[in-house]
């Protein structure tokens, strides 16, 4: 979508960290946006910024975890700019903890927003930018943590980025022949808010007690972490070149790369197993 000035774009999360750092890009670029997210304070000072420098940009509360929430986020979005172009599920949380130390409800918290919430922003937007058979694109606000283990305490997140992360490339591969882009983006550390992420649990979720939201320490990292605002400059870019993974952190292939050589010694030692070489079996799969 080389084109984006006078596009409309809805982005979840947009009211701190990289969502305002996107919304700021694409403003800049002549975009509109409608900024969605649960945090109302923070939602009204971003609309505040942005009206301020002129754009022309509109707010709504939505919960990306409630179904309805987001339905109607859409139907607010067509209401208020006529049409949209751009979808970006950014909206992300996490309770950091062991297998041991989390409830189910945490679990099931950070799956609604960070994984199931992207399947509600796909199957409400995606009908509604096809319909204007103009261009349009889909990114997803995935992880590192989409790609590779973060350790202990960090299972939910974990999980839930990987599913994010593949549901992307699943939706791409489907929308190959449509002029409707596909991107995720995978931060590394970003400078964002997202250490207060445990203030807007509904209370349908209960309390996460005094888990941290950011285990082992990371959030030292965090802090020191990438300007959301050039993340939000990089979304765009990546908008615009319909290029399919984004990454904040390129240094991080080393990561990637050991995750995949613990793999390579794991296919090696699988075709030795007294199993496979006794059945025969590598190679019944044809490759
Ligand atoms: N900060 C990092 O280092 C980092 C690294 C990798 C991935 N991410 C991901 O980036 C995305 C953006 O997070 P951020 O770091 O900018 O944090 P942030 O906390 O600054 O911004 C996230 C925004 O999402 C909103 N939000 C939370 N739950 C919501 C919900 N249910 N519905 C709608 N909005 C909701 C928050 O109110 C907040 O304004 C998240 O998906 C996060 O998992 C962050």
């Amino acid at each position: 979508m080389k084109d984006v000035a006078g596009k409309v774009a809805f982005i979840t999360g947009a009211a701190s960290g990289m969502g305002l750092g996107m919304a700021r890009a694409f403003t800049d670029a002549g975009m509109k946006v409608m900024l969605a997210d649960v945090d109302e304070k923070r939602l009204a000072l971003a609309e505040q910024e942005l009206k301020g420098k002129g754009a022309d940009v509109a707010t709504v509360i939505c919960d990306v975890s409630k179904e309805q929430s987001v339905v109607d986020a859409a139907k607010a979005t067509i209401e208020r700019f006529g049409k949209v172009h751009v979808l970006c599920n950014n909206a992300g949380i996490n309770v950091g903890g062991t297998f041991e130390e989390l409830s189910q409800k945490d679990w099931d918290w950070v799956i609604a927003v960070n994984q199931v919430g992207v399947q509600y922003g796909i199957r409400a937007f995606l009908p509604l930018i096809k319909a204007h058979g103009e261009d349009g694109h889909i990114m997803t606000t995935s992880s590192m943590a989409g790609i590779v283990n973060a350790g202990p305490g960090w299972g939910p997140y974990n999980a839930s980025k990987f599913a994010s992360l593949v549901m992307t490339e699943v939706l791409r591969s489907e929308l190959k022949e449509t002029n409707i882009g596909v991107s995720v983006l995978c931060p590394g550390a970003v400078a964002t808010n997202i250490g207060e992420a445990g203030a807007h649990r509904p209370a349908d979720y209960g309390s996460s007690g005094d888990k941290e939201v950011i285990p082992g320490g990371a959030d030292e990292l965090l802090a020191h972490g990438l300007d959301p605002d050039v993340v939000g400059k990089l979304v765009l870019e990546g908008i615009q070149e319909n290029q399919l993974y984004l990454f904040t952190d390129p240094r991080m292939i080393k990561t990637v790369q050991r995750r995949f050589d613990r793999m390579q010694r794991g296919f090696d030692w699988s075709a030795n197993s007294k199993a496979l070489v006794d059945a025969s079996a590598p190679g019944s799969t044809g490759e």
